[in-house]
């Protein structure tokens, strides 16, 4: 009660100095002969750079109050199956306490017990959905056969796994949502969202979110897949864009079957990349934010940067090992973007008593590892979750992407580093 009564005089002291400090600006700006509509205009800034502030406090401070380190019980609440082999899980916490926040864009990271698989699997799924507080979602893809048929062993495949095996009621173990791609939702700068087939999932999240703020930021959604059979999502993408001015959805098949009708199931045919947004964009100047397929990804990078679309306003996400080398990562390897990676370099994997010299066959040390029967953990492959952290006793890496996981001091992630000398790894 008494503590009801100081949180009143606080607040009311608080908006009296928001007055008195607006006041101040107000004279300011007359004094300065600034007219009354470009004070206005400068009040109306401050106080959304105010609102932002105020918000990104908030959900810090509900997403530490709420999260939790480790694996967490899960409980999965619902199972629906979406068009073109994928499968929606709606999962909630076991122990029932209420769910931290995440940034729309993030993933999950699941620790799974897989039938053939020795030891627990690691597997990244995309968060689906924008931040509702009740549930999270993932949406999964169920994975096709391997091309060499003596690698197939569908009791280790996750995605099957889920499919065939985890139904409503089932536990899962989950960490807490992490990762570096995610649409800042405290600004309200234009945005062009782009999925590539199962890619949709981050994006979805992102455009849920915006929807589900009431936010008027212009919104651009693209969804590339090959006909009907995948479009996935389509009665609620098709709601959000009729229901919503600012938003735009476009839906791009690259093979449409007999079946499907320009104009009715989808906008485009060909492939979501810079020539269609030069036909359909009023302009270049949004904040891009993509995920799919390899190519997709490749032709996305470097065709936006060809449109002179600065590289600050271009972030994606691979579902794998990284394709794209963005001139961020690449300019760490000493200015030697696009030479051949060094070779030569003699690797020691001390528990494995093996030295091997590296000849740049693989695009990893992770890679190059199990291509010489070393055994070391991984999961993503993606630098996302950190299962291959392996401490280096002699020498350094180079990433070819940004590890999203937190890497400690005196290790390395090796699904996406290369050796940058003579190396001497615990594995
Ligand atoms: C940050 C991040 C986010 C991601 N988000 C999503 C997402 O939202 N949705 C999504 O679907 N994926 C997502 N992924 C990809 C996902 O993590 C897995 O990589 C994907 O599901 C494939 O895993 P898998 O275990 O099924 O197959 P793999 O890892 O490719 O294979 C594991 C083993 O199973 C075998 N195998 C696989 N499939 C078969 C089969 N059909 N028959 C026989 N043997 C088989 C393989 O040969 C291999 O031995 C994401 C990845 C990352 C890094
Ligand atoms: S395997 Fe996930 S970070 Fe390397």
């Amino acid at each position: 009660m008494e503590l009801g009564v100081v949180n009143y005089v606080a607040i009311a002291v608080l908006a009296l100095m928001g007055l008195y400090v607006l006041s101040l600006i107000y004279n300011n700006f007359r004094a300065a002969g600034v007219t009354d509509r470009g004070v206005a205009e400068e009040i109306r800034f401050l106080k959304e750079r105010v609102d932002r502030i105020k918000a990104v406090r908030e959900f810090d401070k509900q997403k530490n109050e709420l999260s939790w380190n480790g694996a967490r019980k899960f409980r999965v609440a619902r199972k629906h199956p979406e068009n073109g082999e994928i499968c929606s899980f709606y999962l909630q916490p076991h122990d029932e306490r209420p769910l931290p926040p995440f940034e729309p864009g993030q993933y999950l990271t699941f620790k799974l017990d897989l039938p053939s698989a020795k030891k627990v699997t690691t597997r990244c799924y995309s968060l689906s959905d924008s931040p509702k507080g009740e549930y999270y979602r993932v949406s999964i893809k169920r994975n096709p056969p391997p091309k060499d048929p003596a690698k197939a062993d569908i009791g280790k495949s996750s995605s099957n796994f889920f499919h065939d095996q985890v139904n409503e009621g089932d536990i899962l173990n989950v960490h807490a949502p992490g990762g570096d791609f995610f649409l800042d939702m405290h600004r309200s700068t234009p945005v062009v969202l782009i999925g590539g087939g199962i890619g949709i999932t981050p994006v979805l999240s992102m455009l849920n979110a915006i929807v589900e703020s009431g936010s008027t930021r212009e919104t651009w959604f693209f969804l590339g897949i090959r006909n009907g059979k995948e479009h996935v999502f389509r009665e609620h993408l098709e709601a959000i864009d009729q229901a919503n001015e600012n938003v735009h959805v476009r839906i791009v098949y690259s093979g449409p079957d007999e079946s499907d009708v320009e104009g009715k199931d989808y906008h485009h045919k060909g492939r979501v990349g810079a020539d269609l947004f030069k036909e359909v964009l009023p302009s270049n100047n949004y904040d891009y934010y993509f995920c799919g397929p390899p190519p997709m990804m490749e032709s996305l990078f470097h065709g936006l940067r060809d449109w002179d679309v600065p590289e600050s306003r271009i972030h994606f996400e691979a579902f794998g090992p990284a394709t794209v080398k963005s001139k961020k990562s690449a300019d760490k390897d000493d200015g030697k973007a696009d030479a051949a990676p060094a070779t030569g370099f003699k690797l020691k994997f001390v528990k494995s008593e093996k030295e091997i010299v590296w000849d740049g066959s693989a695009d990893s040390i992770l890679e190059f590892a199990e291509a010489n029967d070393i055994d070391m953990d991984s999961g993503c492959r993606a630098g996302a979750c950190g299962t291959c952290i392996t401490a280096v006793l002699a020498g350094d890496v180079n990433y070819n992407t940004d590890p999203s996981a937190d890497v400690d001091k005196g290790s390395c992630l090796t699904c996406i580093s290369v050796p940058k000398s003579d190396m001497e790894l615990d594995a």
